[in-house]
């Protein structure tokens, strides 16, 4: 080697998995099942539009299962979940984006089906309810919700049929309601719960971030600052949390709230004003014309 001359750096660049993307149930499931070897396997069910949230929830399910075991991702907007005058139709897509981001935490398979795929029969005549707990804070302004939510968890839960399926914090009546559909139903399958991912400035990453202007941006940060002061004021009781979120809230500029709620998060009901233990102080608001929910999990005393 010439004096001076570096080795070559090829054996160092970062290990990137490539993962294969599918369409179709027949190909996922020859794409994640590839060989009879027994090894754990994780899904992470997205609606595409991936940021560094769902990577957290990639990176924690490739953790969960290890080199050998498999990771899938799947990318599909539920028609099921958005009510009329929701953002269905401009709900973002991106999938070559997702793929890449996907792969580079760690999936080994992306399952992207078209609503034809996942319905073969047109709508769903028959849908999982989601009950009393999908009847409150985010049930009570998207009624229906959580049934199509729960419709198509279960269905790419059979088609996925994962040992660990991960879902988000940041959307945390959705995480209980799964959770609790999987005990109450006896699916084989463990839910596992991953905390926001935040900004700088505490804003809580969301697909829908995306929507926000600079001026609805700064607007959007009262609810974590909202969210801040409850948990800062956790050793004072319910009432003192609910009091000093709501603080903030009332002198918010261009948010327009929708609920702001200290939640028990078993059965996700309004925790009393002698609640110890750990809750769910949860907010939604709509800033410009945007929707955003967010949550801290705090432990009151
Ligand atoms: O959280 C979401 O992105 C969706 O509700 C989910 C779980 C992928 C079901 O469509």
């Amino acid at each position: 080697m010439a004096r001076g001359k570096q080795p070559a750096k090829a054996h160092r660049a970062p290990k990137v998995r490539r993962a294969v993307v599918t369409y179709t149930v027949a190909d996922f499931e020859s794409a994640f099942w590839p060989d009879e070897q027994p090894v754990d396997n994780a899904v992470v069910m997205t609606m595409g539009a991936l940021h560094a949230g769902h990577a957290a929830l990639i990176r924690a399910a490739r953790k969960q299962v290890g080199p050998e075991g498999r990771v899938a991702v799947t990318v599909f907007v539920n028609p099921l979940q958005f009510g009329a005058g929701e953002d269905l139709e401009r709900y973002p897509r991106s999938l070559d984006e997702d793929v890449q981001l996907a792969e580079e935490a760690g999936a080994d398979v992306v399952f992207a089906p078209t609503a034809d795929e996942v319905y073969p029969n047109g709508e769903p005549q028959v849908r999982l309810a989601a009950g009393p707990m999908g009847e409150r804070f985010e049930g009570a302004t998207r009624p229906g919700h959580f049934d199509g939510v729960l419709t198509v968890v279960a269905k790419l839960l059979h088609i996925t049929d994962p040992d660990f399926a991960f879902f988000g914090e940041k959307d945390a009546q959705q995480l209980a309601i799964v959770q609790r559909m999987t005990a109450d139903l006896d699916f084989d399958v463990e839910i596992v719960g991953v905390p926001t991912i935040r900004e700088e400035d505490g804003l809580a990453l969301s697909s829908r971030n995306r929507y926000l202007s600079e001026e609805d941006r700064a607007h959007a940060l009262a609810l974590s600052k909202a969210l801040f002061a409850g948990r800062d004021a956790a050793a004072q009781g319910p009432k003192a949390v609910r009091e000093a979120a709501a603080a903030v809230l009332d002198t918010a500029e261009g948010v327009t709230l929708d609920y702001l709620a200290l939640i028990d998060p078993h059965d996700f009901v309004e925790a009393a004003d002698d609640f110890q233990g750990e809750a769910v102080l949860a907010v939604a608001a709509t800033v410009g014309s945007t929707r955003l929910i967010d949550n801290v999990r705090l432990i009151c005393r």
